[in-house]
């Protein structure tokens, strides 16, 4: 497995990837922002979002490449105001359901955390679904519970879930990261 953070350039060489992992998660219930029926189109449209963003250096987007294909991806979004220059959020987790439990997830957290020191961002915040895959492995990478919100937002059913806020303090003079 290959972890890199790629530019706009090779994201939209590979958008129907994207759009595909994307597609194929909200299908299997995960909640990242989409409800049912979502489309390859609404995919796209998303991803292109994105592409922008990274192109304007506001988020980095991290890739696991197996074989030279896409199998995972997440997103570390350095907060931009002049008071938060040592902040960060993560978005967008995701696993391609193939590649499922065999350490992608936690080798894209680990990456996020190692370029998030190099950057200086010693503050890291993201919420996720409460009970989903994504809080197992929050709790597992030793991520600090900040507190529930109630019906934070719907899943891709349109059932309403609680959501769980994490932060992690990251050591900037750690070299071990
Ligand atoms: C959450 C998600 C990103 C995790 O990705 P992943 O690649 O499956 O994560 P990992 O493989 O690192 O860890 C998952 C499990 O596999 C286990 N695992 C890791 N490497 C393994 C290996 N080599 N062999 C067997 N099991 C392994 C981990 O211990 C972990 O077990 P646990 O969940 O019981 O604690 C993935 O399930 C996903 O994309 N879910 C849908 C989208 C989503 O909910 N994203 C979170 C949004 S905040």
């Amino acid at each position: 497995m290959e972890i890199s953070i790629v530019d706009r350039a090779y994201a939209a060489q590979n958008l129907d990837r994207f759009a595909a992992i994307l597609v194929q998660n909200v299908e299997d219930g995960a909640v990242v922002g989409f409800v049912l029926p979502f489309t390859r189109e609404q995919s796209e449209t998303y991803w292109k979002g994105v592409f922008s963003a990274v192109a304007e250096q506001e988020r980095l987007l991290f890739c696991a490449t197996i074989d030279g294909q896409i199998a995972g991806t997440v997103q570390l979004y350095l907060s931009p105001e002049p008071n938060a220059p040592h902040r960060a959020e993560i978005f967008k987790l995701l696993v391609h359901r193939d590649f499922q439990g065999r350490g992608i997830g936690t080798a894209l957290m680990l990456a996020v955390e190692t370029e998030a020191v190099r950057r200086a961002r010693s503050l890291l915040i993201l919420d996720t679904v409460l009970g989903g895959a994504g809080e197992r492995l929050y709790r597992r990478l030793d991520w600090q519970e900040i507190g529930i919100v109630p019906h934070h937002f719907l899943d891709p059913f349109g059932v309403p879930r609680a959501s769980v806020y994490f932060m992690k303090l990251l050591d900037l003079s750690n070299d071990d990261l």
